[in-house]
């Protein structure tokens, strides 16, 4: 239903959920995002020598003036709010690098008309910060969590940091945060060799594990089509591991939990524990994208795949008003990207990498 006032853009998508990134600075140096470690560096030129010549994206954080106040995203999430947003996701690059990000999630839990209000972090930090989260108001959380492998996660992300991130979970689990879902992006001959201690692991458990096939985001620009483990290969495995684990049923297709959601799921016969697939390159879901972003610096993304970005925090800062940033924001939803153009002649990669943009 479109409700008066809400944010449609030129293909009849109606738009419902802001991600809203924090920060672009991150504390660990994923091989998908921020592939600027030896470890990472190696294991794309040792796998795959046929690497593309196109230049890596010289990265440089955010001045910290230029990152938008709290005030600030407070503002323009109750603007959006007012425009049909339901959905609020804080991301970051890493988003508990922010100060007291526990403040800014209490200010917008009062926010009436969120009905989901959730955050996606690494997990590092997270159990130092995870009571005052809930607290403020934080309901749903997601981690990053791409090995179970101690020196594996460590090549992975670039830093020592499983018992880290497993606390955070367990912590995430027991103070209620729910679901509590784990991001597992596969990359081909790095942890592909996973996916099933992965599930057994969600499983175990009780967790949502989705696992998403790698996107071309990364600051080395590294990735290509050969790398990406498809959704279609990822559950083949899966349906082979559950049926020998699970006698005799495997896993049990689960209808999705709204017509926009990224991923596809399938529960383990015992009811504990399930699997997502998040296929953005072999099975886009643009069309029944209901997604917007705004950067830590203020920037409007109608896509995860723009090249052009609206630069709302000088109309925040030069006193532009509510009615006039509403328009403004109109406009620029009627422009939102069909699609993504992934593996295509005509793919031009977005000029920053994940975590500036907000995973
Ligand atoms: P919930 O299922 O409601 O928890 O949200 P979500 O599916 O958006 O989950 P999450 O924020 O954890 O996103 C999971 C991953 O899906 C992201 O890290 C991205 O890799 C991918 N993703 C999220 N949104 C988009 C999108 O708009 N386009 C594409 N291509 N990928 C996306
Ligand atoms: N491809 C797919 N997913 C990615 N993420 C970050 N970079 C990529 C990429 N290149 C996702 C990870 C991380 C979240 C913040 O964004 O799942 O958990
Ligand atoms: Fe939406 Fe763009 Fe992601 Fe497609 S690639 S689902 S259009 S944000």
């Amino acid at each position: 239903m479109t409700r008066p006032g809400s944010l449609v853009d030129s293909h009849g998508r109606i738009l419902r959920d802001l991600r809203v990134s924090l920060t672009d600075r991150c504390n660990f140096r994923c091989l998908y995002c921020l592939p600027e470690t030896e470890a990472a560096q190696n294991f794309y030129r040792g796998h795959w020598a046929q690497m593309p010549d196109a230049a890596p994206i010289a990265r440089q954080w955010v001045p910290r003036t230029q990152l938008l106040s709290f005030e600030e995203i407070e503002r323009v999430v109750r603007l959006f709010v007012a425009h049909g947003i339901t959905k609020i996701r804080l991301t970051g690059g890493e988003p508990l690098l922010r100060n007291d990000a526990d403040h800014l999630v209490g200010k917008l839990a009062k926010i009436s008309g969120i009905e989901d209000l959730a955050m996606t972090t690494n997990g590092f930090l997270f159990a130092q910060k995870a009571r005052a989260l809930r607290e403020a108001g934080l309901r749903r959380v997601s981690f990053s969590l791409d090995s179970l492998d101690r020196d594996n996660f460590k090549k992975m992300t670039g830093r020592d940091g499983l018992n880290e991130v497993l606390q955070s979970i367990a912590l995430a689990q027991e103070l209620g945060f729910a679901p509590v879902k784990v991001n597992a992006v596969v990359i081909r001959e790095i942890n592909d060799h996973e996916i099933e201690s992965l599930a057994d692991f969600a499983r175990e458990k009780n967790l949502s594990l989705r696992f998403i096939e790698f996107m071309p985001l990364d600051s080395a620009r590294a990735w290509q089509k050969e790398m990406v483990v498809t959704g279609k290969e990822i559950l083949a495995r899966l349906q082979v591991h559950a049926t020998r684990n699970t006698q005799p049923a495997g896993l049990i297709p689960v209808q999705p939990d709204n017509p926009s959601s990224t991923s596809k799921r399938w529960s383990f016969p015992d009811g504990r524990g399930e699997i997502g697939i998040i296929a953005p390159v072999s099975e886009p879901f643009c069309g029944h994208c209901n997604r917007i972003r705004l950067t830590a610096d203020g920037k409007i993304r109608t896509c995860l795949f723009s090249v052009t970005e609206h630069d709302l925090r000088s109309r925040l800062r030069t006193g532009a008003s509510d009615e006039q940033i509403a328009a403004w924001l109109r406009e620029i939803v009627l422009g939102k990207e069909a699609r993504h153009h992934i593996g295509e002649p005509d793919f031009v990669a977005p000029e920053r990498s994940m975590s500036c943009i907000g995973g």
